[in-house]
């Protein structure tokens, strides 16, 4: 059995960061008896967000639920601009881990819709990042995510970005539909590098795989589509969130296995999903030795 990890796999630079600032911030307001929240779970992963619960970071819904001043981490998927008025009204310090890929489209279609356009954003309505950003142009942007939703909208001058974990393909698609429009329209392509060397690596390890294993976090939107995009090319994919749900029978029929993981999968969970893959295979061989003494 060969098993092989998509180049790029696991945690991204926003990610990481994220869950740096959060670590700093418990440690240093260990002792002065300040209450710590993120706005959701600090990242699509129920391992993470559970260590960091248990080292004292609550999470809420809303700025409105946090002690008056008490301190926020703002997560990498960002805030809308309402949340940090709200904050500072009530004397919530905030700790802004969003991810600098994300504040600049949150920059750009404030500015954008300063200057008049109607914003579009091409992702998903209800991912806190499209929420986030949408907050930033006074919740007016179009979000669509088919070309479908494209046909409904009728503004002229159009400024349209992207959700960071997207696809480029959904992406294309649509700019192109809005381009044999006859509209104005600015185009910022802000899907993330990270997401796109992901959706590369996993899919030219899906070319190579007879199974392939997305390793990420159910509500997890990039891992989703690293999903999409090995199913189209090795039908043989299963979504994981940890080893305990790989598919083992599965596995064993296999001899070329993919594994690609999503921008919040941490890569203690890779290594034990390949650990486990690595001893179903030393336990096979040892079965099929002690078969051929047995026939000798
Ligand atoms: Fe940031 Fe890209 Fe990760 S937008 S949070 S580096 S997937």
């Amino acid at each position: 059995m060969k098993i092989t990890l998509a180049k790029h796999s696991g945690f991204c630079f926003g990610v990481k960061e994220a869950i740096k600032k959060a670590e700093q911030t418990i440690v240093e307001n260990k002792d002065n008896g300040l209450k710590i929240y993120s706005c959701g779970p600090l990242i699509h992963n129920k391992n993470v967000t559970d260590e960091l619960e248990a080292k004292g970071l609550s999470i809420i819904k809303d700025p409105d639920e946090a002690e008056e001043g008490s301190v926020v981490i703002v997560r990498s998927h960002g805030e809308p601009e309402r949340f940090y008025q709200k904050a500072e009204a009530r004397h919530i310090t905030v700790v802004d881990a969003t991810c600098p890929f994300v504040k600049k489209i949150q920059r750009l279609v404030s500015d954008a819709k300063n200057q008049g356009y109607h914003i579009v954003v091409i992702g998903d309505r209800n991912h806190p990042e499209v929420i986030g950003i949408n907050g930033w142009c006074d919740n007016m942007a179009s979000i669509v995510s088919s070309l479908e939703e494209a046909e409904t909208v009728n503004e002229d001058r159009l400024f349209i970005v992207a959700q960071t974990t997207i696809t480029t393909e959904l992406f294309q698609g649509i700019v192109s539909f809005f381009r044999t429009k006859n509209k104005e329209i600015v185009v910022h392509n802000t899907i993330c590098h990270a997401t796109e060397e992901r959706q590369k690596s996993c899919m030219e390890t899906a070319i190579d795989s007879d199974l392939m294993v997305i390793i990420g976090g159910i509500d997890s939107s990039n891992s989703k589509k690293l999903y999409e995009i090995a199913k189209k090319y090795c039908v043989n994919t299963y979504f994981i969130q940890n080893k305990e749900s790989l598919p083992l029978k599965e596995v064993e029929l296999c001899n070329k296995i993919g594994i690609a993981a999503g921008a919040s999968t941490p890569e203690r969970i890779i290594k034990e999903v390949i650990a486990t893959m690595s001893e179903l295979f030393t336990e096979n061989k040892k079965d099929s030795m002690m078969h051929d003494l047995m026939d000798e």
